[in-house]
């Protein structure tokens, strides 16, 4: 089947050159709003679609896979993280899943290190009393962070992003430790000097700054529940430019309230939740929205990664980022 008669939906609105490039290849429907698409709207193109791109602003689950059309064989997702899709039922129903790993690594792995930097000499602090007006001037002891050459970065989650912040943070002078569903072979983990942590809870007890860096499947769910988040130095900081869920964050608020630790930087929230109003009140927490992957050039890279994906399909192969569950 030539590619060009292959019906394709794209959710949200992609940078221009995307959008110009697929129109050429493929017969699509662009969505008009910048809003995520509403659900009915998703169902309705996904009875119609060959090749669905969504963004992870769409939950694409079992009810909406059972009500999709016979002709959907593609789910060509814009981003990295398929949690927002039921990978397994896609796949029982014959619908293949892709996404966009690399081009999005050195940039998230950017905002982790932005986030750790901030967090550790108390920016955001900084910051709000500048804003209010409220600075008597340079003083000795005051705002006093942690420095960060010498001490221990934990990372959970060591695949690209994980070893691409561990790259940075050894120039900031950080030892890394890590601790990952399997551990790295010698070639990827001698360069980074990194200690493996088969034990995250060991890891945990030993490090000042943890990083999570892993997605959010079943197994990571609250994988940093309130028991594991006390082993934690008090001292220690926290950043997550990954995913919100692996965080249980009302525990991380009121450990953050209490005192006992000094300080977060998040980048993402559980889905559907929201932001927690008392992460807003806290001094010592820098909250972003969503932001790990927005450069202009990453974008844009994903944006290609994902015509990669589809032109390969529509050749009749297998696209080269398929998700497997
Ligand atoms: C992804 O692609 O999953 C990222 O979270 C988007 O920034």
């Amino acid at each position: 089947m030539p590619s060009r008669r292959l019906s394709v939906v794209v959710t949200r609105r992609l940078p221009e050159p995307v959008e110009t490039r697929m129109r050429e290849l493929f017969d699509v429907r662009l969505s008009e709003s910048e809003a995520p698409m509403p659900r009915e709207a998703l169902a309705e193109a996904m009875r119609e679609a060959d090749i669905l791109v969504p963004t992870l602003t769409d939950v694409i689950d079992a009810p909406l896979l059972a009500g999709a059309g016979d002709r959907l064989k593609l789910i060509a997702n814009y981003g990295m993280g398929v949690d927002h899709i039921d990978v397994a039922t896609a796949r029982q129903r014959g619908i293949l899943v892709s996404n966009t790993p690399g081009v999005l690594t050195e940039d998230t792995a950017d905002m982790a290190m932005a986030l750790i930097l901030a967090v550790a000499r108390r920016v955001p602090e900084g910051m709000a009393k500048m804003q209010e007006g409220d600075w008597p001037g340079w003083a000795p002891e005051a705002l006093l962070g942690m420095r960060l050459r010498g001490k221990r970065l934990g990372i959970l989650g060591m695949g690209r992003i994980g070893q691409a912040l561990a790259r940075r943070a050894r120039a900031f002078g950080l030892s890394v430790h890590y601790h990952n569903r399997r551990r790295l072979h010698e070639g990827l983990e001698d360069p980074l000097e990194a200690t493996y942590w088969e034990s995250l809870d060991q890891m945990l007890a030993r490090i000042d700054v943890l990083s999570v860096n892993a997605p959010h499947t079943p197994a990571t769910f609250h994988l940093l529940n309130a028991r594991r988040l006390k082993l934690l130095k008090p001292s220690a900081v926290i950043v997550n430019t990954s995913r919100g869920e692996v965080i249980d964050e009302n525990a991380l608020t009121r450990m953050l309230r209490a005192g006992e630790l000094a300080g977060a930087g998040l980048d993402v929230y559980e889905r559907g939740r929201g932001v927690n109003p008392r992460l807003r009140e806290l001094p010592n927490v820098l909250l972003l929205p969503h932001m790990g992957s927005a450069t202009r050039e990453a974008r844009l890279e994903m944006g290609e990664r994902v015509l990669v994906n589809m032109q390969t399909f529509a050749d009749g192969h297998r696209p080269p980022d398929q998700v497997v569950p």
